[in-house]
């Protein structure tokens, strides 16, 4: 029997509706599956405890999750009790800079049931694999003088180590899917950094001959993700690019309610964090009628780090099938509650035992 020892942060607004609809299906889906176990251990860092603190989480919060197996968070933010900048600064960011959690990757992909805005496919599922650590979000820059004279630099850092690091993992991935990996690039306009993303790219390609690659210019790609989204399996890219591709995934799928992440540290020596796209979203919280589907699949691609990638397909599958019977929350056109797709969710996964 594996145990595996998850944090869990549930933070702000609708974390807490989600959260804990996710544990459910965590827990019912350990109860029909012998072989897995969960130890959820909960902590309270959010808003609210910054407003009696202080601060997001206490000093030793970092040494704290140090000894678990993944973080499992919701979202946080509370704009009109704290300013974000200090309480995504003040957990979110610091976990995933402590954690070198260097990777992020989200799936976009035909969701059964779900109106996605292209019409034309049904076909697509794909995975954005973002550098995370440095390229174009980095420190490096400043402002110079006042008025006409004023100046802004900011440099953008490309690593062999981190873009290696980057491409390694969608190598991988790719690998354990379609094997074919496509790499943003925009070494036509951007002289230094690109073509130097371009050369790290072939170097890295030559290490899986079995996985085939493509290139496109990131302006000719983001067109491709709207009309041909099924030429894609995993597409690897900078910080800012895969920023911006993995929106424009979500977008496609048809519901910021339904979009997971996973924020990944490769060596394995710190935990990887799961949390949704989604923020906390103040302006539904309290209704019960947040989707939990995005936190549940959240949940999903961290038994797929776990190794567990069969029953988190099932899990995957079921999430589908529910959204097709018509068990939606009211943001993909239903009127189930929170509660009530959750318990849809669970008594499908009572039936595969
Ligand atoms: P948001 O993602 O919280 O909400 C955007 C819109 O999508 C809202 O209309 C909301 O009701 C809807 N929505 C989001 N998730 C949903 C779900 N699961 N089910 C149904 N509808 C859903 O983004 P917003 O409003 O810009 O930010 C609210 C707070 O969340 C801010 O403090 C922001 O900084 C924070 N935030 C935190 C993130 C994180 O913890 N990773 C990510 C994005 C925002
Ligand atoms: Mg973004």
């Amino acid at each position: 029997m594996k145990t595996y020892e998850i944090a869990v942060i549930p933070g702000d607004g609708i974390g807490n509706e989600v959260v804990p609809a996710a544990l459910q299906v965590l827990r019912t889906l350990a109860d029909v599956h012998g072989g897995l176990n969960f130890k959820f251990t909960s902590f309270p860092w959010n808003c609210d405890y910054y407003m009696a603190n202080g601060k997001m989480m206490p000093d030793d919060g970092i040494d704290i999750l140090k000894g678990f197996q993944a973080v499992f968070l919701g979202a946080i933010g509370d704009p009109k009790r704290v300013p974000d900048h200090i309480s995504l600064w003040g957990l979110l960011i610091k976990i995933r800079r402590e954690f070198e959690q260097s990777i992020n990757i989200r799936p976009a992909a035909y969701f059964k049931g779900l109106e996605s805005p292209l019409k034309h496919t049904k076909n697509f599922d794909l995975m954005v694999v973002r550098e995370n650590s440095e390229g174009e979000y980095s420190e490096i820059g400043g402002r110079i003088h006042k008025g006409e004279d004023q100046l802004a630099i900011q440099n953008a850092i490309f690593s062999r180590r981190a873009t290696e690091r980057a491409m390694d993992y969608a190598f991988k991935l790719a690998q354990s899917r379609r094997g074919h990996v496509t790499s943003a690039t925009k070494s036509n306009g951007i002289v230094h950094t690109m073509p130097f993303w371009d050369e790290v790219f072939e170097d890295v390609s030559k290490k899986y001959p079995d996985v085939q690659t493509a290139a496109y210019h990131i302006d000719a790609l983001s067109a491709f993700f709207v009309t041909r989204p099924e030429i894609f399996d995993v597409v690897v890219s900078s910080n800012l690019f895969g920023d911006i591709l993995s929106e424009l995934g979500a977008a496609i799928m048809g519901s910021i309610g339904i979009a997971p992440a996973a924020n990944i540290n490769t060596k394995g020596n710190y935990p990887s964090m799961f949390e949704p796209v989604h923020g906390s979203a103040p302006d539904i919280y309290g209704r019960g009628i947040a989707n939990p589907i995005a936190q549940i699949w959240t949940a999903k691609m961290m038994l797929d780090h776990f190794g567990d990638t069969d029953i988190a397909q099932k899990l995957l599958d079921i999430l589908q099938d529910v959204t097709a019977e018509g068990v939606k929350t009211p943001d993909i056109g239903g009127r189930a509650t929170t509660q009530e797709v959750t318990e849809a969710i669970c008594n499908k996964l009572k039936d595969l035992a």
